[in-house]
Order: C-alpha cells, then sequence, then structure tokens
C-alpha cells in the first residue's frame, strides 16, 4: 500500500510529501439537475458559465491525461458537471484507456442518462461507475435533484450498468439535516446484498452559492451508529493508502458501505487528488480559490504539459478541510459543478 505513496525524481511529491496519483478531469461545466447543494437553481454565480468553446479538446485532454501519467497519475476519474452530457464520451474514454500507467479509469454521474449511455462506456474501456443517489423516495429525489429528476432514470441507469458488466457500482448519496436523513436506512436496506456500495457523504462547503450551514451537516459517526444499531458492522480497512470513504462490512456478510467524512474526520494527509475543469484550469484542492491555466502548456505537448504540472505540485501545501474550523469558509471557492466532485 506504501508503493503507492513512494515519489522518485519523475514522481514529484508536494510541499506536504504528498505524491500526485489521482487525476479528476471535468469534462463539463454544467448539469441537468440543480441539487440545491451544488448547483442551485438561480443562484449559481455568472462568472462560472463557461463558454463552450473554451472547453479542453479530447485531443487536449488525452495529452494532459499522458503528461499526469507520467508524473504518477494510476487513477483517472472523469466528473462533470454531468459528464455524459458532453457528446462522444466514449471515444475520450477509449482514447484514455490506452494510455500506459492508467489503470483505474471511473467516471462519476447522475445516471439520468445512462440507461442509453452504459453499454457504450463499458465496450470504450470505462472501468468503473460510481452513482449519485441521494434519495430512494421518488419525491424527496426529486426535491434534491431541483426538480429535474425522476429516480427511475437512475433504475434504469443502474440495471442497463449491471447489464453491461460494470459489476460492483459505488453510490453516493450526500445527507443534509432535515432534508434526507430518513433516506439512509432505506438506502442501505435496497443496496445491502446486492454487490454495490453505498457511501454516506458529509455536506461539505465546497463553492460559495449553496448556503451551506455546519447545523445541516449529520456527522458519519452519527449515521454508523443508526445503521450498526439494526445491521451490526466492523470497520475495513482501506484498500489503497489516502481512500476518501472508510469502509464498513456488515458482520452478517451483507456485503460494504461507506463513509467520507471531510467535515468530521478530514483526510488532506493523504490527498493525493488534482482536478483538471473542462476549460484546462489545475486544481490542486476542492475547495481552492482558483487555478492554474494549463492551456497553453497542453498546446505546446506532454512535456511542457509535465513540467509545468511537476512545478505546480512541488509548491502544492493545500489542506482545506483540516484548516475549516480556523476560518476561511467565506472566502472565494470553485464551485463543485465546475471542478466536479
Ligand atoms: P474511489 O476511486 O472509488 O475510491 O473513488 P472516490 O471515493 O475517491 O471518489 P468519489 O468521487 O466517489 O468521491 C466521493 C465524494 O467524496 C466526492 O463526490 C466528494 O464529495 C468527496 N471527495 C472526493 N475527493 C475529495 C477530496 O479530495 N476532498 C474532499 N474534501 N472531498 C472529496
Ligand atoms: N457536499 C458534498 N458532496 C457534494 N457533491 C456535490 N456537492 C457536494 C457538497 N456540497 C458531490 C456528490 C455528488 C458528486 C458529483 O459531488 O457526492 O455525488
Ligand atoms: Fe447534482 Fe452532480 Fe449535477 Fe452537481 S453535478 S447538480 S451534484 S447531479
Ligand atoms: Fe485534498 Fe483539499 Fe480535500 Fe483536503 S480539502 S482532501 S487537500 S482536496
Amino acid at each position: 500500500m506504501n508503493a503507492l505513496f513512494e515519489t522518485t525524481a519523475l514522481h514529484p511529491a508536494d510541499a506536504l510529501g504528498r505524491p500526485l496519483r489521482d487525476l479528476r478531469v471535468s469534462v463539463i461545466e454544467t448539469c441537468n439537475y440543480r441539487c440545491p447543494y451544488c448547483m442551485p437553481e438561480g443562484q449559481t454565480p455568472e462568472e462560472t458559465a463557461l463558454d463552450r468553446s473554451r472547453r479542453l479538446s479530447f485531443d487536449d485532454i488525452e495529452t494532459a491525461v499522458r503528461g499526469f501519467a507520467r508524473l504518477g497519475v494510476r487513477k483517472i476519474r472523469l466528473t462533470g458537471g454531468e459528464p455524459l452530457l458532453r457528446k462522444n464520451l466514449p471515444q475520450l474514454i477509449a482514447r484514455l484507456a490506452a494510455v500506459p500507467g492508467i489503470d483505474d479509469l471511473a467516471l462519476t454521474t447522475n445516471a439520468s442518462l445512462l440507461a442509453g449511455q452504459a453499454q457504450a462506456l463499458r465496450n470504450a474501456g470505462l472501468h468503473r461507475l460510481t452513482i449519485s443517489l441521494d434519495a430512494l423516495d421518488p419525491t424527496v429525489f426529486r426535491a434534491l435533484s431541483g426538480g429535474r429528476g425522476d429516480v427511475a432514470d437512475v433504475f434504469a441507469g443502474i440495471a442497463a450498468a449491471e447489464a453491461a458488466g460494470f459489476g460492483a457500482l459505488k453510490l453516493n448519496a450526500v445527507i443534509q439535516r432535515g432534508v434526507n436523513e430518513d433516506q439512509v436506512l432505506p438506502l442501505v436496506e435496497h443496496f445491502r446484498g446486492s454487490g454495490h456500495v453505498i457511501r454516506f457523504i458529509e455536506y461539505m462547503d465546497v463553492g460559495n452559492c449553496n448556503g451551506w450551514r455546519r447545523e445541516a451537516v449529520v456527522p458519519s459517526q452519527q449515521l454508523r451508529d443508526q445503521i450498526a444499531a439494526r445491521w451490526p458492522l466492523r470497520a475495513l480497512s482501506a484498500t489503497y493508502r489516502g481512500e476518501v470513504a472508510s469502509r464498513y462490512g456488515f458482520a452478517d456478510g451483507g456485503g460494504e458501505i461507506g463513509f467520507v467524512s471531510s467535515v468530521s474526520e478530514p483526510f488532506c494527509g493523504d490527498c493525493h487528488r488534482a482536478r483538471l475543469s473542462a476549460d484546462g484550469q489545475l486544481f490542486t484542492c476542492l475547495f481552492a480559490a482558483q487555478g492554474q491555466d494549463l492551456r497553453a502548456a497542453i498546446a505546446e505537448g506532454v512535456d511542457a504539459l509535465a513540467t509545468r504540472v511537476d512545478a505546480l505540485w512541488q509548491r502544492r501545501a493545500d489542506r482545506y478541510s483540516e484548516q475549516r474550523a480556523s476560518g476561511g469558509r467565506d472566502r472565494k471557492k470553485i464551485e463543485m459543478f465546475y471542478i466536479g466532485g
């Protein structure tokens, strides 16, 4: 597990000794949902509305991924906004799956369009799928999508992903106090024994437009206790160092669940993730105020890109979640729908 964290002359460490292993690539800066915790209807600032002509092309993204792979990145996660809105996405997936060094290629989606695309994504070489699902109840689900989503589409997407051979899926549920706490046990019950893994995510203060309040965060510990009272749990060890979710197995063998506890138990110490926005900005933290423009380096090619990112990574000292308590919450932060989860 520690081999993942080795740094060498070729594979840089940041200012806090953390390697670069994981790149999250946003392929589109918009979404067909308006989840109030991410892209609240009518509240998103104009400046993040991106001119689509500034989007990186598939050639650009492939160049970037080749450069990042040279610096030690092994895992790519495609995000958005909603990545399945990007035209011809399977073509990009096929190109990224062929990049030497990339041994994990995953995608996070709201699954609204997954039923029609799952097989093509699989055929193109996508390894893994993560699906956002905040409620089983159709009315609660709809409200949490900003009035736009139908939970039946998500279930059609899950069925299509199973049929396409994706195997174990991950399901992400953001839980907010007084909003969808009552969905936790039904979600666990539904996915127990299915082979899929549901993870509960603490509501985070990403961006500036979701009106985050600490009181709305349900600490993972509370959910864990609630779930364990019904279905006893035992802690499982991380599958890799720096894993975001902490894992728990059902004592009766009904599979596993996870918790992403960025607010109550920050995990910056092992954070080896970089994020690339759809318009070519590098963000070294989910809570960064601004990115570094990589477009000129990408246009020059893989070598130039790798040199520039190497220098930027070596200066990186981000650890926002660990510093949250000591302030900084009100400063400008990039929006989640723009940078990807
Ligand atoms: P695996 O490869 O399956 O381990 O994926 P993952 O759990 O790293 O990725 P996923 O996108 O499913 O992460 C789940 C959620 O955790 C995201 O939607 C974010 O809300 C949150 N998250 C992921 N990475 C970070 C991070 O670096 N910092 C913080 N604060 N939250 C993160
Ligand atoms: N807090 C926690 N997770 C969030 N996501 C988006 N906004 C937030 C937030 N404020 C995550 C969800 C979703 C993914 C795309 O982004 O996990 O599944
Ligand atoms: Fe919701 Fe994901 Fe779209 Fe954000 S990007 S509005 S979390 S579906
Ligand atoms: Fe990494 Fe920033 Fe998240 Fe900390 S807050 S884990 S540094 S992305």
